[in-house]
């Protein structure tokens, strides 16, 4: 499985991640290290028997994802997921989920997964916005988010329950032309475009 997900052409590359459509063959790798608690925690999901199904990462036919992107490091190794989600109404906007596995957090991949993720939301698929929500106590997510130009557009008060304490999430949005202005301005990533065929290792 892992041979074959590193033959899969690449979206976008940058100096310490790459970024791939996931597919059903990457539910085994993807489901062992989307089994973590600490994922859990910063994505709300209790201990309790039932919260099973949002910890299963669903792929193919079965997601319900706009698209879900493999997150590997440069060899094609898996390091997390990163998917965006339509909306019922057409505005050309998407919610954004992304985590990175045990062991591989704290390194910087997400940061890069992310602003890999951004340019291909905004320059391929021509996106006008890209919204997510956060738990408000997740301050490694709010600070990644912040650092690619996402900003608090609101509060969710008290709208999730972990184990007995309600939590308020944050509302985060980003504009195209917010992040094409970040983008710009913040270090350069080394990257090939996408229409350059990917290196096959
Ligand atoms: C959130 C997540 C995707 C970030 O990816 P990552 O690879 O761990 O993060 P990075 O190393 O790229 O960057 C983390 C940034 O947060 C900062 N940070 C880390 N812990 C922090 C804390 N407690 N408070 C504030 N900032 C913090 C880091 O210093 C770094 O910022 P810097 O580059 O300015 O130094 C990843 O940690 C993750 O999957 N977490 C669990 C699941 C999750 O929270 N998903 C998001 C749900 S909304």
């Amino acid at each position: 499985m892992r041979g074959n997900s590193r033959r899969l052409p690449v979206l976008r590359a940058g100096r310490l991640v790459q970024i791939r459509r996931a597919i059903e063959s990457d539910q085994a790798e993807l489901a062992r290290l989307r089994s973590d608690p600490e994922i859990d925690h910063f994505m709300g999901i209790d201990a309790s028997p039932s919260a099973w199904l949002w910890r299963h990462v669903p792929l193919g036919d079965q997601s319900a994802a706009l698209t879900d992107l493999m997150i590997t490091d440069l060899v094609g190794e898996p390091l997390g997921l990163v998917s965006l989600w339509d909306r019922a109404i057409p505005h050309n906007a998407a919610e954004l989920s992304i985590w990175i596995g045990a062991g591989h957090r704290d390194r910087g991949f997400g940061s890069e997964a992310l602003r890999l993720t951004l340019r291909f939301a905004f320059n391929d698929l021509h996106l006008h916005k890209v919204y997510l929500r956060v738990l408000e106590f997740n301050h490694r997510a709010r600070r990644t988010y912040e650092k690619c130009g996402f900003a608090v557009e609101g509060v969710l008060r008290e709208e999730m329950r972990i184990e007995t304490v309600w939590h308020s999430l944050l509302y985060m949005g980003l504009l195209a032309s917010d992040f094409h202005a970040i983008d710009l301005a913040i270090e350069p990533i080394d990257e090939f475009d996408s229409r350059t065929p990917p290196a096959i290792v």
